[in-house]
């Protein structure tokens, strides 16, 4: 597995965010892997909140810069669902007192100069259908962690796995097989990769599934 230099390892740990380090490393490795297999194919993040699983496509596309890799996060920067006032995952020092509405893109760009790996990464302040609507670039990896209800995760897959290229890596975030453990959108799309016969499972670690492509369509 790739190692991650404890420089970036404490970069991640400071950062806010929702992913433990073992999964945080699988995606790092996963990234590695697709980075070097696919050289010059970006490395791009659905949800890229206050920017702590983006500290890990970075130093993969860090990793493989002589090739061109680059990675690259979608965001509205306004929050999902669970993260509004209110709700179990809501920060209060993430909201923009002037708009009343919160705002996770300061504290993403702090995390990344932090990190020292703002030339590494491009962010893109926008919603993840309209983003994938436009995109137009084969993706050596697609890591999905944004929106966790059914509309937002199936658009996600809908918009962003026909762009993972043969061979690329499609990772889901939060797959909870049993319902007792958390919500089932991000599962169901992980089921219907499977089932549709277009991806293959590579690697489980807790609710992190690695898939690759290795058949068409989605
Ligand atoms: C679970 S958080 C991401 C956590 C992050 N990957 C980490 O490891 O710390 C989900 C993020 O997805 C974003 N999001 C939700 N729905 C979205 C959509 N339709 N388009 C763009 N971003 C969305 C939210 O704003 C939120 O920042």
């Amino acid at each position: 597995m790739a190692t991650l230099h404890p420089r970036v390892q404490a970069a991640f740990e400071a950062a806010k965010g929702f992913m433990p380090l073992d999964e945080g490393l699988a995606l790092h490795a996963a990234a590695t892997d697709a980075a070097a297999r696919l050289p010059g194919l970006p490395l791009l993040e659905v949800g890229t909140y206050c920017g702590r699983s983006t500290i890990l496509l970075a130093a993969a596309a860090r990793a493989a810069r002589a090739t061109g890799t680059t990675a690259v996060t979608v965001d509205h920067h306004r929050g999902s669902e669970e993260q509004q006032p209110g709700w179990e995952y809501h920060d209060k020092d993430l909201v923009d007192p002037e708009v009343g509405l919160m705002d996770t893109l300061p504290t993403f760009r702090r995390t990344l100069h932090a990190a020292g790996f703002e030339d590494d990464v491009i962010a893109i302040a926008g919603r993840s259908p309209q983003v994938a609507a436009v995109w137009g670039k084969p993706l050596a990896l697609v890591f999905i962690d944004g929106g966790h209800t059914d509309e937002h995760a199936t658009a996600d897959y809908e918009g962003w796995a026909p762009h993972v290229a043969p061979d690329g890596v499609l990772v889901v975030h939060d797959v909870f097989p049993d319902p007792a453990d958390g919500g089932q959108a991000p599962y169901r799309v992980y089921r219907r990769a499977l089932d549709s016969g277009a991806f293959t499972e590579v690697s489980v670690t807790r609710s992190l599934r690695v898939l690759r492509r290795t058949g068409e369509g989605i």
